[in-house]
């Protein structure tokens, strides 16, 4: 495949170089004249700077034209330092400008081009900050890495998953042409905004699970138990803590135990005099995010008129009526205290009486219960699923938390 390539930087200039080694024609494109790759990379050394040219000719030149300028942070967010001033969001001008040009060039020369983003960027800012800048002839496809410096020949190689954003999944075939030539890892195609997040959540729950394992290695030292015998026997559990499981958005942690050991744990930490209460934390997120979810519900009570919120399920687990440590009871006494008056359907107490489901309402689908994934709301009601679990209805208004709208 004909490819560009703008921004040989630390990353770019060895990727592009694995590309051209695996048999694409690349032409590169930066600033600043790019002479040889970077020293640290492991495999680079038998690699070769790709040729360089003007930006036109790298547009003339390619079918898909990958950008990788960077996006960088101010020195203060860097992380050697404490952080003593507010957050903010990385720095888009280089990449906007980059852009910019780039786009210039594909009007000028009237240009049907492919063009990859592969800088690093929050959830939402290439529909703000890039999409207006778009023109029709350009396919736009976002495909950020999941390399780590040092071994970007390897993890360019040998990637899990090849992450890319795309408007329509039938634009990523290019794409795939060039990655085909490389390794058969599968490409996850999903929206551009969510692998924008994507991106950002990989890393950050490589950081959560490190922050998790240096819990565990200063609770191992302040009681004499072995941290790296610990992270031994939880990763023997690769179905429930080392996979899939429990990765999906929904309802808070429920049951007898966990909540519960999270707040224990909260203590130790004070009695331990921890560095860092990381499980009151997690106590505390579990609680503000079902009091967002109370918020939601009672914004939509106003909004629709109905003064009537209904909790479809109590219990916490799909298909019993287990009550303990429920989210769904939280979100209930949340509610109360916000001045909303509740009323709950649990199908399997035997008391319930649904009575509630017959009215218009504001639903809230707390428990996934086979029962409620085909749950006919009466006209005019309002379904909030935080599972993206229920079927559409109609004339029922549809809230997906946090998912594109059905
Ligand atoms: N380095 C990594 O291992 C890595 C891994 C994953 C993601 N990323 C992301 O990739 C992006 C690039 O990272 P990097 O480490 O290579 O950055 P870098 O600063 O080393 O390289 C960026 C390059 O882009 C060039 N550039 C800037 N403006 C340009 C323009 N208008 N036209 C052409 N070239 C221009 C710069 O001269 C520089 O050579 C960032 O968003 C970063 O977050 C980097």
């Amino acid at each position: 495949v004909r490819v560009g390539w703008v921004g040989l930087g630390k990353l770019g200039s060895v990727c592009a170089s694995v590309l051209a080694a695996h048999g694409h024609d690349v032409l590169g494109f930066d600033i600043s004249r790019v002479r040889e790759l970077p020293r640290y990379e492991a495999l680079a050394a038998h690699l070769t700077p790709v040729p360089q040219g003007t930006l036109g000719e790298v547009v003339t030149h390619s079918e898909i034209v990958f950008v990788a300028v960077q996006t960088p942070h101010a020195p203060a967010f860097g992380g050697e330092t404490e952080i003593q001033v507010p957050a903010q969001d990385f720095e888009y001008g280089y990449l906007v400008e980059a852009l910019r040009a780039l786009f210039a060039q594909v009007r000028d020369q009237s240009k049907k081009l492919t063009v990859v983003i592969v800088s690093t960027v929050l959830p939402g800012t290439i529909n703000r900050l890039v999409r207006p800048l778009v023109p029709p002839s350009v396919t736009l496809l976002y495909n950020p890495f999941f390399i780590a410096m040092g071994t970007t020949v390897q993890d360019f190689e040998n990637p899990e998953f090849v992450l890319v954003g795309a408007d329509d999944p039938s634009q990523v075939e290019l794409l795939d042409q060039v990655y085909h030539a490389i390794h058969d890892r599968p490409l996850a195609v999903v929206s551009i905004e969510s692998a924008e997040l994507t991106k950002v959540a990989y890393n950050t729950f490589i950081s959560l699970k490190i922050v998790f394992a240096n819990t565990m290695m200063e609770i191992a030292h302040k009681t004499g138990a072995d941290c790296d015998q610990v992270v031994e026997c939880l990763s023997l559990a690769t179905q429930r803590v080392v996979s899939p499981a429990y990765l999906r958005g929904g309802m808070g942690d429920g049951g007898a135990c966990h909540p519960r050991d999270n707040v224990a744990m909260s203590w130790l930490a004070n009695r331990l005099d921890l560095s860092v209460d990381l499980m009151g934390f997690v106590t505390d997120a579990r609680e503000r995010q079902s009091g967002y979810l109370a918020d939601l519900a009672a914004h939509w009570a106003r909004m629709s008129g109905t003064q009537q919120i209904v909790l479809l399920g109590l219990s916490y687990k799909p298909g019993s009526p287990l009550l303990a440590g429920s989210p769904a009871l939280l979100l209930q006494s949340q509610l109360e205290n916000r001045g909303w008056e509740v009323w709950t359907y649990e199908p399997y107490i035997s008391t319930a009486s649904k009575d509630v489901l017959t009215q218009r309402a504001v639903f809230v689908v707390t428990t996934r219960h086979p029962e409620f994934r085909d749950f006919q709301a009466p006209p005019g009601s309002v379904v909030i699923d935080p599972h993206g679990y229920v079927r559409p209805a109609p004339r029922v208004t549809l809230v997906g938390v946090g998912r594109k709208a059905v």
